[in-house]
């Protein structure tokens, strides 16, 4: 044991980032990549999502990633599941946690699940009275908390409200997510001190996009109200398909490289990761938003130019 603080790093680049990707990642790629990430100190992985394959072509493997990737006893290997189909799927697949899914914006959830909110409300409770019992963890994910991008900002009083029904459903968690990158610190300051007070019980996930620059400062507000789990994507792909303007999540190589710094023991192996994120570009055919993957880190140092005085 040290004295420094822990915080939980969850990866997210296996569902979040690859389900935006256009070309289709090789299932024995997505594979390795899992495989790898596991051996990295994370506390919990995103492995892929039980969605209907239409909606998420780029996750249809989702049964085989989950039934042919090595686990790690030390890593939490959760999925994202927006309905009862899903989690029939995820719960065949012998899964630590179920992720499931709606928005706090009614427009948000209807174009991206094809449901009100009231319906999802309806699947994902069935969901939750299924799982309870089995073992398996259940954690609910609510999207544009911070904002929607269609319908602007969504109204305190109905986030806290829609935890507080999936707190008196005895989920384990909730993750705060902002899908768009629309959080701005204050605000996450004022929202992660509310939901810590009110829902002591709960694990509460912070889930920042980084679309608008301001995910490791919102993280580092979070923090300060005393949030410890953070959603994080290697090379800071991510996005969500049916949410115009989304882009990447906070860069886990980033954000681990800041915390460590800042005295925080995060547990996962920058060296390693990066190693890992250094081989995304090929993986993925194109550039990836990572500064430290360009940068180094901080005390790389580098060689004077030659005929320095
Ligand atoms: N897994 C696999 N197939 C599924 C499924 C699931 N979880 N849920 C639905 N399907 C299939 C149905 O069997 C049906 O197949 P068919 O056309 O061959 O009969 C088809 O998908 C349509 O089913 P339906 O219930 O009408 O769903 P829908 O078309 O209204 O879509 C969702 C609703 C929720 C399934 C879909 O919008 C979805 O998967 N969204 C996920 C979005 C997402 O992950 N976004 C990014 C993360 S936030
Ligand atoms: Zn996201």
């Amino acid at each position: 044991m040290n004295g420094r603080q822990k915080l939980y790093i969850q990866e997210v680049a296996p569902r979040d980032g690859f389900q935006n990707e256009q070309r289709f990642i090789d299932t024995h790629d997505k594979i390795d990549f899992i495989n790898r990430l596991s051996q990295s100190g994370y506390a919990k992985i995103e492995a892929t999502s039980f969605t209907s394959p239409k909606a998420i072509p780029a996750l249809k493997d989702a049964d085989m990633v989950m039934h042919e990737i090595e686990r790690n006893p030390d890593v939490v290997y959760t999925v994202l599941v927006p309905n009862v189909r899903g989690a029939e799927r995820a719960l065949a697949c012998n899964v630590d946690e179920v992720n499931l899914v709606m928005s706090a914006s009614e427009t948000h959830n209807r174009a991206n699940l094809r449901m009100t909110r009231e319906q999802s409300f309806a699947q994902l409770a069935e969901v939750a009275g299924a799982v309870r019992g089995t073992g398996v963890a259940v954690n609910v994910s609510l999207s544009t908390v911070f904002g929607c991008p269609m319908e602007g900002d969504i109204g305190t009083l109905e986030v806290f409200g829609l935890m507080d029904r999936f707190a008196q459903l005895e989920v384990d968690g909730i993750t705060l997510c902002d899908t768009t990158g629309m959080a701005y610190p204050s605000q996450v300051a004022d929202i992660a001190k509310q939901a810590k007070a009110q829902f002591p019980q709960l694990e509460l996930t912070m889930h920042f996009h980084n679309t608008r620059g301001m995910a490791l400062a919102n993280t580092l507000a979070a923090i300060d109200r005393g949030v410890d789990r953070f959603d994080a994507s290697l090379g800071g792909l991510g996005g969500c398909p049916y949410a115009p303007g989304a882009s990447g999540n906070v860069c886990t190589e980033d954000l681990v490289h800041m915390l460590e710094l800042m005295g925080y023991d995060t547990g996962v192996d920058l060296d390693r990761i990066l190693g890992i994120s250094g081989g995304l570009p090929q993986l993925i055919g194109h550039d990836i938003p990572s500064q430290i993957l360009k940068a180094g880190p901080r005390l790389t140092l580098h060689p004077a130019p030659a005929g320095t005085a």
